[in-house]
Formats: C-alpha cells, sequence, structure tokens
C-alpha cells in the first residue's frame, strides 16, 4: 500500500516543533493504517462486551478448571496407598465428587436415601457429622470397602469391594464432600440409635 498519494508540487507538512534538531512531519495516516486501527479498537470494544460484561462468550477459566480438576482426579486416582489426606484432597475435587454421586445415586441411595437422609430401620443417616464405625475419611471408606460388621454380626451394609478402590474412593470422597475435616464426630451404636436414621 502507498501513502496517502503528495502531489509534485505539495510540500510534506512539517510540525513547527524540533526536538535535538530532528524535525516531525505531519502526514495523513494510509487509509489501511486508519482501518486496522478503528477496526482493532471496535473489535476490542465487542470482545470486552461479549466477554466480560454480557458473558455471552463461553469463559475459558472455566473449561480450565474443569480441565484441571479432571486432571487432578485422575491423579489422585493413581494414588497406590490412599491416606487420609488423599481423601479429602478428594473430596474438594469437582471430578472425583461428581464420580462418587454416581456410584452413590446407583448403589447407596436405595438404603441410605436419595440425600443420605438415611431410611429407617435400613440404613443410617450419612448427611449429618455423627459417625458409628469411624470418625475419618480412612474409617468411611474402610466400612464402604469391607463392609460393617457390628457385634459379630453383618450389620447389613455389606463390602463394596467389587466396585474397585478407585470408586469407593470416589464415594467416599462425595460422602466427605458434605463433612468438615476434624469436624466427624463419633457416635455410640448403641446408645443413641435415634440419630441414627430420621
Ligand atoms: C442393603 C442396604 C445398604 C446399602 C445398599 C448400602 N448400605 Fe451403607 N449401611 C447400611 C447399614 C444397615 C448400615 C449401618 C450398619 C450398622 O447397623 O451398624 C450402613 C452403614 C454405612 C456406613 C457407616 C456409617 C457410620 O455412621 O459409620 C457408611 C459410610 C455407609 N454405609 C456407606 C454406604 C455407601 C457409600 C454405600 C454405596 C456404595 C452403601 N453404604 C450401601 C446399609 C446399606
Amino acid at each position: 500500500m502507498t501513502p496517502s498519494p503528495m502531489q509534485d508540487d505539495e510540500q510534506p507538512v512539517i510540525m513547527p516543533h524540533a526536538y535535538d534538531g530532528i524535525r516531525e512531519y505531519d502526514q495523513r495516516l494510509p487509509n489501511w493504517w486508519l482501518f486496522t486501527l478503528f477496526a482493532s479498537i471496535a473489535f476490542a470494544f465487542v470482545y470486552w462486551l461479549a466477554n466480560f460484561t454480557t458473558g455471552t462468550l463461553p469463559d475459558d477459566r472455566v473449561a480450565l478448571d474443569a480441565e484441571l480438576a479432571a486432571l487432578e482426579a485422575r491423579q489422585l486416582a493413581a494414588v497406590k496407598d490412599l491416606d487420609e489426606a488423599t481423601l479429602w484432597k478428594m473430596s474438594r475435587n469437582p471430578t472425583t465428587v461428581a464420580e462418587g454421586q454416581a456410584v452413590y445415586a446407583g448403589l447407596c441411595f436405595s438404603c441410605h436415601g436419595p440425600r443420605m437422609e438415611g431410611i429407617k430401620g435400613v440404613g443410617f443417616r450419612l448427611s449429618d457429622d455423627l459417625w458409628v464405625h469411624g470418625n475419618t475419611g480412612m474409617a468411611v471408606f474402610r466400612n464402604i470397602n469391607d463392609g460393617v460388621v457390628f457385634d459379630g454380626k453383618p450389620t447389613g451394609m455389606a463390602a463394596q469391594k467389587a466396585l474397585g478402590a478407585a470408586r469407593v474412593a470416589a464415594v467416599t470422597a462425595y460422602l466427605l464432600s458434605f463433612q468438615q475435616q476434624g469436624r466427624m464426630q463419633a457416635i455410640d451404636r448403641t446408645k443413641e440409635p435415634s440419630q441414627l436414621t430420621p
């Protein structure tokens, strides 16, 4: 592209100031240059409006967070020696918790209720912070994995080993996502049966 044509008889316009002897031309900017400038300004405005103000465009951060959560979930699921800290980390990972929720909806809700509120005479309430068979993440994991025996008798909570450690860990993480670390209380099974189910 050529700058705006300058007739032969036209003298270049020169600004009146000079800095260290350097003079400045005052020419009309070429159209393609002006077009690029104004188009960029218009685009920036529309982009700002769509991305940050009205939220019309999908937010990259949401997609990024979901990808990072899925990545962390895979790393956590690959941990060989599961421990308390890993279980609590899992309980804060949305991907793992969603996996656990799916397991719960498929296998556990029939005895523990759709919202973990418990079913009288069938399964304990799991939504409160009272825990009969151990008040740590690892105890909950073992109770789900191995089943619960009380007074030498199976209690109706059968071992879920067949799920595999990763899915048992995920459903444990789902239960823990409703708890606060260090705030799970131990409760005696024989003394307050009314608190175990609604
Ligand atoms: C056939 C019914 C049944 C199913 C299905 C079932 N549970 Fe249970 N669960 C029980 C019963 C009954 C108890 C209480 C044991 C007792 O009487 O001491 C229990 C206890 C528990 C406990 C211990 C609660 C505490 O206070 O310590 C956890 C955790 C638990 N279940 C999780 C699960 C999960 C997760 C699933 C799904 C993978 C599941 N249960 C499926 C019947 C069931």
